[in-house]
């Protein structure tokens, strides 16, 4: 992105609606997280916001540790996910010992980390033979519905993040491999409104057109067969992947 304070603002967007966000936004399926532990059990979940992905990792036996910087998304994943110890830092800067957990994760996350200064930490606080295990919830814009949608949710602040998932090679990491994992949400008109009231380029757009967006989006699911009847399954596909400590 072009405007580094803008690219600060939208990093940090997401803690204003804690709650909105935990509600509202997708987990993760327990296939990719599994894919990528390979029965690795001491996790980081790096960026944890709420804890959606922490969530998973608990379901999956795993012992869990969030380093999350914004209080209001801490306290709301502490909150949810008592079994997780919570703590302050950042990707760039994480308060533990080298060598301490056998995998370190990000959900949703990656792209708002200062990649080198994120990938010194995260090879620094991995064991050797340790996983670094990187996820992303993406719409599936091969169904037409969500193809169509995509353009709608552009604002004056910027289009929705067009993740690069190809990791950069790095001294102490295997080349990573990576995979796709069909998934989907259930959501309604309002409850998938509310999804997409918690991206970054909608949650900072002037009160004004974030609200005609919103209204532009309810038209167009009522008017598409696919969504209009009420219940449905956004269709999402997630990209986990994966690189070996070395
Ligand atoms: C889109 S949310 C993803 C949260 C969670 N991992 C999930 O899957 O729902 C991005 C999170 O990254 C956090 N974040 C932004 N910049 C960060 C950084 N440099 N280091 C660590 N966390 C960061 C934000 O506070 C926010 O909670």
């Amino acid at each position: 992105m072009d405007h580094p304070e803008l690219f600060a603002e939208r990093a940090s967007s997401f803690g204003a609606n804690a709650a909105v966000y935990a509600e509202h936004r997708p987990d993760y399926p327990l296939a990719a997280i599994e894919w990528v532990l390979g029965g690795r059990k001491s996790v980081l979940d790096l960026a944890a916001g709420t804890g959606l992905l922490s969530d998973g990792l608990v379901r999956l036996g795993c012992s869990v540790t969030a380093v999350e910087p914004d209080p209001a998304m801490r306290a709301e994943l502490a909150r949810r996910q008592p079994a997780v110890t919570a703590l302050d830092g950042t990707a760039e800067s994480i308060a533990a010992e080298d060598g301490s957990f056998d995998a370190v994760v990000a959900g949703q996350a990656f792209h708002w980390f200062n990649t080198p200064e994120a990938l010194t930490e995260i090879t620094r606080v991995l064991r050797p033979g340790g996983v670094l295990g990187l996820f992303w919830n993406r719409d599936d814009v091969t169904v037409p519905w969500m193809a169509d949608l995509a353009e709608a949710t552009t604002t004056s602040i910027g289009p929705a993040l067009v993740v690069n998932w190809m990791l950069p090679e790095h001294e102490r990491l295997a080349p990573a491999e990576h995979t796709f994992v069909p998934h989907g949400q259930a959501r309604t008109i309002e409850s998938f409104i509310a999804t997409i009231g918690t991206h970054s380029q909608v949650a900072l757009a002037p009160p004004a057109e974030r609200a005609a967006l919103l209204d532009d989006v309810r038209a167009y699911l009522r008017s598409r067969p696919e969504t209009a009847s009420g219940d449905f399954i956004r269709p999402l596909s997630t990209v986990a992947v994966r690189a070996v400590r070395l």
